[in-house]
């Protein structure tokens, strides 16, 4: 049975680190509301004139790099966004060009902070249809800049970054002690597109526009439908939370995720959190927390992973995979 192995992962954090204490300077928040509410410690924010494409071929390259192969021999970029450096052409085409292939395809996917989780399904139906044999997999945003600054319960919780896997078609047996991706579950409702969105657009208002968001709200349909959308995608192929080695959370709030891990029955012990240090990046959040988990030696070669995340739209979804 083909599959769609992992074979390498990178990530690429901007410089600028933004403590909380920042936006005391300008906002009616402290350190503590911020930290207790969300877990979130500090963000990076990405330099002026720096770029989701430039992120995200930071990380492609230290994927790439990880896994010791050329870009060359890469057959598609699937790019997860809803920062793009310009309207058009995607991102994906722009990091296909500065990586220096000249063949293959490329281009992006919207479903916000689901977004990773949506192109890797996407990456999966490819390589297991034979369509290609190596995929580029990048989430990378910039949130920084569709942040309205002067509203408190929204500025405070996002950051910059992204993060790229590498898959490669490789023959398994079938049965879920394969590498690779094992099961998907992708949902939307666009009945709840108020709740989480960006007033403006090329189509309406011809400008880039601010998030806007029903925390509570959002924080209602999170906690119910992450571990719903997780359940699915194990039971898919027969496996519940006692099977899993790390749940790789969608990073937005600690709450949220002790909350989805409690509802998996998987301690706290087997989830990877990087909210704390890189705030809510987005569709950049799970292949950074994925690429930080294997960098510090806590995602191992065989692990079983369920990756979840939800969004605007709403969207969301799970992917299952042995790492
Ligand atoms: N500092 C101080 N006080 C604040 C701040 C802040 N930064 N932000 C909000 N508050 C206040 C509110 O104004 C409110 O005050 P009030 O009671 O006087 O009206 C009070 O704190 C409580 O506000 P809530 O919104 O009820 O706070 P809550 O505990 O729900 O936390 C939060 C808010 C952190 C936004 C939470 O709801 C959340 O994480 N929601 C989910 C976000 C999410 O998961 N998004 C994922 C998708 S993101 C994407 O797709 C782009």
């Amino acid at each position: 049975m083909r599959r769609a192995v992992a074979i390498g992962c990178g990530h690429y954090l901007p410089e600028r680190v933004v403590p909380n204490s920042h936006f005391e300077g300008f906002l009616d928040t402290s350190e503590e509301w911020i930290e207790a509410r969300t877990g979130i410690e500090r963000r990076h924010f990405a330099a002026e004139g720096e770029t989701t494409s430039m992120m995200g071929e930071a990380a492609a390259r230290r994927a790439l790099e990880s896994a010791g192969v050329d870009a060359a021999s890469v057959d598609a970029i699937i790019v997860a966004t809803s920062t793009p450096d310009l309207t058009f052409p995607s991102v994906a085409t722009m990091i296909q060009a500065r990586l220096g292939m000249t063949g293959g395809f490329a281009f992006d996917v919207q479903a916000v902070c689901a977004g990773f989780v949506f192109a890797l399904s996407n990456a999966n139906a490819l390589v297991i249809s034979g369509q290609a044999d190596r995929i580029l997999v990048v989430g990378a945003e910039t949130f920084s800049r569709l942040m309205d600054w002067k509203d408190r319960a929204t500025c405070v919780l996002f950051g910059d970054g992204a993060g790229a896997v590498l898959l490669e078609a490789a023959e398994g047996g079938g049965t879920t002690r394969d590498r690779g991706v094992l099961a998907t579950d992708l949902n939307s409702d666009g009945r709840h597109r108020d709740i989480l969105y960006v007033d403006g657009g090329v189509s309406s208002s011809r400008t880039t526009g601010h998030l806007r968001m029903e925390g509570k709200e959002v924080f209602r349909h999170a906690v119910e439908k992450l571990a719903e959308t997780a359940h699915a995608a194990l039971a898919k192929v027969n496996l519940d939370g006692g099977d899993v080695d790390w749940i790789v959370p969608h990073q937005a709030n600690l709450r949220i995720i002790k909350a989805t891990a409690k509802r998996m029955d998987v301690p706290m012990e087997r989830v990877i959190v990087t909210v704390r240090d890189h705030g809510n990046t987005s569709a950049a959040s799970v292949p950074l927390a994925l690429s930080a988990g294997v960098e510090d030696g806590s995602i191992k070669r065989g692990d079983l992973l369920v990756t979840e995340a939800i969004g605007g739209g709403l969207a969301w979804g799970s992917v299952v995979l042995r790492w």
